[in-house]
């Protein structure tokens, strides 16, 4: 829990006490820890630290909008730029240093339909993205402000537009 809270708070820059304000910071630890809880294996303590993690998960849901599951799994280096409105399926699998902005879901592609993105190292995910359904996506892939991708995406490319198509690829 610790090395992946290290390497996502140097995304965020140098230390200021200004970051202690960053709710993107606060959602971090409550998904670190929530995270770390859910490996634990000693009965009755690991409900406990569950049902504690549960609670911060929905303070933090309901005080900046940001609703990220303890069983998604991230990378280190996680970054949230602002918040509100960004939602993550709780079978989200998602590399390192991942990027995301306000206003992006990452859920699943309709009603009754299961399964959501696997997502590559060096993402980046602009403001109002959304990507649905149980796609790919490449390492190094920037995604668009208001993208809505359904399709996989390979590795060095970059997504805009509705449904997401590929502007550059390196
Ligand atoms: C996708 C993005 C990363 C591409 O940046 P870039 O590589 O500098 O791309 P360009 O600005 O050169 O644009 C290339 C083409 O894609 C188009 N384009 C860029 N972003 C687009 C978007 N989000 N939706 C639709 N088209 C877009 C441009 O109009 C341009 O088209 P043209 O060649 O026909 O003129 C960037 O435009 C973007 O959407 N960033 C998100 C930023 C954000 O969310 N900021 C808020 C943070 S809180």
């Amino acid at each position: 829990m610790f090395s992946n809270l290290k390497a996502d708070f140097k995304r965020y820059g140098k230390f200021t006490p200004y970051l202690l304000f960053e709710q993107g910071i606060w959602a971090t630890i409550v998904f670190r820890f929530g995270s770390w809880v859910h490996t634990f294996k000693v009965p009755i303590l690991s409900l406990v630290l569950k049902a504690f993690a549960f609670f911060l998960s929905k303070i933090i849901e309901i005080t900046t909008g940001i609703s990220i599951p303890a069983s998604v799994k991230i990378g280190k280096g996680f970054y949230i730029g602002h918040f509100g409105g960004i939602i993550v399926n709780p079978h989200a699998v998602i590399g390192e240093n991942f990027s995301i902005s306000p206003g992006v879901i990452i859920g699943t592609r309709a009603l009754g339909r299961t399964g959501a993105a696997r997502i590559g190292d060096n993402v980046y995910v602009g403001v109002g993205a959304k990507i649905l359904g149980d796609i790919t996506i490449g390492n190094n892939v920037r995604i668009g402000a208001n993208s809505v991708v359904i399709k996989d995406v390979p590795d060095d490319a970059t997504v805009v537009g509705i449904p997401g198509y590929i502007i550059k690829k390196v």
